[in-house]
């Protein structure tokens, strides 16, 4: 089965307490079990995770990249700024392999310092503004490509 690896950067651990106004009321723990049914209906497995590390988030995409698995990444406030996850996730895509970049919230409706991706311009494609159905709609988009 193609494997998926769903990775979230830091404190997406914290959905459901962070910000419900922005994230909504549902944890980690639901995003990752409504992640893995979405899989399951599509035919993919889905190995969801989270870190507050950038160095974690970095060692996962180079492990996407060895293992050929495709990425749903929600990088987080690292989004913004991290050169470092932007040269990992340009490895997955140049390898020929999908990364769809997602957000919970749409980052172009918020401040200005989250208008701007350093992950966009090497992503597959990029989904925002969904809530959890970003993550859905990701998946959906990986597993219409590789029909
Ligand atoms: C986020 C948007 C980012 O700007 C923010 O730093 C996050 C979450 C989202 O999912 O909407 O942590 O990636």
């Amino acid at each position: 089965m193609t494997r998926v690896l769903v990775l979230n950067g830091p404190n997406l651990g914290r959905l459901g307490v962070r910000e419900p106004e922005i994230y909504g009321a549902d944890t980690l723990d639901d995003l990752v079990a409504a992640a893995g049914g979405w899989g399951s209906e599509l035919g993919l497995d889905v190995d969801a995770r989270q870190t507050d590390d950038e160095s974690q988030i970095v060692s996962w995409l180079h492990e996407a990249v060895d293992t050929r698995s495709h990425v749903v990444l929600n990088p987080a406030a690292f989004t913004h700024y991290s050169y470092a996850l932007r040269d990992a996730a340009a490895q997955v895509t140049t390898s020929g392999l999908l990364l769809v970049e997602v957000h919970l919230s749409n980052p172009h409706t918020r401040e200005s310092f989250r208008h701007y991706s350093v992950v966009s311009g090497v992503a597959t494609g990029t989904i925002a503004g969904f809530g959890f159905g970003s993550y859905r709609l990701a998946l959906d988009a990986i597993a219409a490509r590789l029909a």
